[in-house]
């Protein structure tokens, strides 16, 4: 059995003012008609052995999420409510608890909410390589071959093929988020993945792991489980267990430490759509390059991204710019800098 478990919690900075506190990512439809959260069960369907999904969010979020889901007709196991963050292997520790404490040892399919893929049915077919390794006992990731010395991503060095001639192989190291000149080295060698942050473990598997690496945390999600209240299909996690919890990712906590780890080759069209350029590079392009939403009317422009959320939104002459346009806040950006509108994210938390 799989259960797919949701991670809700970012909050997606990079794509204000779209992008909000109280409205992020995930729980938008920025590429199609559903939102990202929704496409990511969405693309789930037809894999074999599939169980109802395990959902990960903050508390302020648990309304949207609920509907969310229901308007795809999705009834999740639980949806399990984050007081605070505490960052990936927290939240991917409450769900494994949760999970084992149904009886059982399911494999866990742990997916951002946040991506793009193409090609679901590579991505179906991905998953059901690897299940058949974690069944082994292995911690498995997905690896994307890198286009650029990206910074934000996990690298995946590919070991020996694993036995029996499978496409899936060791993970001979794991460096998450190297500096610069490191990413292009371990690009231009040609033996590293990114790591696209989608993981498949048993369980028992993950836990067993992060309790040798993160003992202290493990025990936080346990009580914060354990003292956890239930409403509906809501988990509300002990708030004062969780909050003692320490923070950290998947990837720093286990994934950089484990000599379990093992790695299949994912070519599905994945993008985590980071930054407004991401939107762009994903998105159904006119002739001039420009990729437009909403009521935007194009005139001699190039290579823009352009969304208009509650008004006109028209331009003349320019190129490679992103204007995003909201009811109380409008965005003009060079569209190689966007991953500096964080920037203007952390100056308007100062003025709060
Ligand atoms: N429930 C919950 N709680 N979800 C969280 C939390 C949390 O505290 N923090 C992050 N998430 C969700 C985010 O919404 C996102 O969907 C996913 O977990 C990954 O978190 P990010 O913060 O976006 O991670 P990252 O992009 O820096 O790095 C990860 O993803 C890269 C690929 O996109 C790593 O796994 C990298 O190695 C990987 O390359
Ligand atoms: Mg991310």
């Amino acid at each position: 059995m799989i259960v797919p478990v949701i991670l809700s919690g970012g909050a997606g900075t990079r794509l204000w003012p779209l992008s909000r506190e109280l409205y992020p990512k995930q729980l938008l439809p920025l590429v199609g008609e559903r939102t990202m959260l929704q496409e990511t069960l969405c693309r789930l369907e037809g894999t074999p052995d599939l169980a109802a999904p395990l959902v990960v969010c903050n508390e302020s979020h648990r309304f949207m999420v609920a509907e969310q889901l229901r308007a795809i007709g999705q009834v999740p196991t639980a949806i399990i409510l984050e007081p605070v963050g505490r960052n990936t292997a927290p939240a991917v520790a409450v769900a494994a608890i949760r999970a084992l404490a149904e009886g059982g040892d399911p494999l866990l399919l742990v997916l951002p909410a946040d991506h793009v893929i193409r090609d679901a049915e590579a991505l179906r077919r991905a998953v059901a390589l690897a299940a058949a390794e974690a069944e082994r006992g292995k911690l498995m990731t997905f690896g994307i071959v890198p286009t650029g010395p990206e910074t934000g991503y996990g690298y995946i060095r590919r070991g020996v093929p694993l036995d029996g001639g499978s496409s899936a192989y060791a993970v001979a190291a794991f460096v998450e988020k190297p500096a610069l000149e490191t990413a292009r080295a371990y690009v231009e060698s040609g033996e590293y993945y990114w790591n696209s942050g989608m993981f498949l473990f048993r369980a028992s598997d993950y836990l067993r792991q992060l309790e040798r690496f993160e003992p202290a945390m493990v025990a936080c999600c346990r009580e914060a489980v354990e003292r956890a209240a239930v409403d509906l299909d809501f988990l509300r996690l002990d708030a004062e267990a969780f909050a003692a919890c320490p923070g950290n990712s998947v990837d720093y906590a286990l994934m950089e430490k484990t000599a379990d780890a093992a790695v299949v080759p994912l070519d599905a069209g994945w993008s985590d759509v980071g930054s407004w350029s991401a939107l762009w590079e994903v998105g159904a392009r006119d002739a001039d390059g420009n990729v437009s939403h909403g009521d935007v009317l194009v005139h001699a422009s190039r290579d823009c991204y352009l969304y208009a959320g509650s008004r006109m939104l028209a331009t003349v002459g320019i190129d490679n710019l992103v204007v995003v346009e909201t009811a109380d806040a409008v965005l003009v950006a060079a569209k190689d800098r966007v991953q500096e509108v964080k920037e203007i994210v952390a100056r308007l938390k100062e003025q709060k």
